[in-house]
């Protein structure tokens, strides 16, 4: 089966993909990613605005399925929610148009719980209906996989050939976060660039929210995580060689593992703690994905 990464992003999708798909090609508009996307994967990525796209390109590509992970800022809490009105979201409104047209065998969107009150899925679910294709919904987070980070997110999977159920996974039961963390070797990389001193804590006290090592679930970070002081990921607290307490941001490398994203997965030199935050904040987490692909896979098997 081809997959169309749209909004690839870092390419969680083509990180979970087993052999049995092919990622046809990707598509994002932002070069950080595509520097982070190259240095794991090998094939086509165009750094294109989605919006811009024609039919024909889009058709070229000969995908079976388009995945797409569309900006969630027009339908966050935090966001304005202008939903459909919100600029970031005509990309998003022109792949709709393209799928009336071209009508892929199917279609995966994920993005913010909340988008299923949104005029966006009023708008697919229509294009759904007049173009027969069959779909389910559900909401599915990282959490259910064993990892400790919250990340609820809606996921609808739309066919025309078969009906595709997204089943719900079978419990897993959480991992503590020292599961989780760099180790000493690991942490050199980010030194200066994760540490949050005390003050900052008691400042912050009532707005952030403080984990320690053996602890089952952190908050979901955002692409803000490196930027933003509140409501934008977990804070670490850790004793230093005095057996004082301090406290810090988790770094890439574990906020990745809490996405799921395996060792192999590599961060390439060049960028800064901050630029990697804003792309993993931004990602989907894996084993979701693999969830939802592997929905397809045992429908195929059922047949
Ligand atoms: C929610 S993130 C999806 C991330 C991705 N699936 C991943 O695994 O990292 C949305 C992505 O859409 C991209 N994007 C936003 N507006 C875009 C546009 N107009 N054209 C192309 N890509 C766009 C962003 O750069 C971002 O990577």
């Amino acid at each position: 089966m081809k997959i169309l990464e749209l909004f690839a992003g870092i390419g969680a999708v083509a990180h979970a993909v087993s052999e049995r798909y092919e990622i046809a090609a990707a598509i994002d508009i932002n070069e950080n990613a595509k520097t982070v996307y190259r240095a794991n994967f090998d094939h086509r990525y165009l750094t294109r605005e989605i919006a811009s796209l024609s039919d024909d390109e889009l058709g070229e590509f000969g995908a079976d399925l388009w995945w797409m992970s569309p900006p969630c800022q027009p339908f966050t809490r935090r966001g304005k929610q202008q939903g459909a009105d919100d600029p970031r979201a005509q990309p998003m409104l022109r792949v709709f148009d393209a799928i009336e047209n071209l009508q892929p065998k199917a279609i995966v969107l994920e993005n913010v719980v909340g988008f299923e009150s949104s005029p966006a899925w009023a708008a697919i679910r229509e294009i759904f209906v007049r173009a027969s294709y069959r779909y389910h919904r559900a909401q599915l987070c990282s959490t259910m996989f064993g990892l400790p980070n919250a990340r609820p997110r809606f996921f609808v999977v739309a066919s025309r050939d078969e009906e595709i159920e997204l089943s719900p996974p079978p419990f897993v039961a959480p991992e503590p976060l020292v599961n989780f963390l760099d180790s000493s070797e690991q942490a050199k990389r980010w030194h200066g660039q994760v540490e949050v001193d005390s003050a900052f804590v008691c400042k912050y006290e009532d707005g952030i929210n403080v984990v320690d090592q053996k602890s089952t679930l952190t908050r979901c970070f955002t692409s803000a995580y490196g930027k933003s002081h509140v409501q934008s990921g977990s804070y670490l607290k850790f004793q230093n060689s005095n057996g004082q307490n301090r406290f810090r941001r988790l770094s890439p490398t574990e906020s990745l593992r809490l996405l799921g994203f395996s060792s192999c997965y590599q961060l390439p030199d060049g960028l800064s703690a901050r630029q990697f935050w804003k792309l993993i904040g931004n990602s989907v987490s894996v084993p979701c994905v693999g969830h939802v692909l592997g929905c397809f896979a045992q429908t195929t098997r059922n047949r």
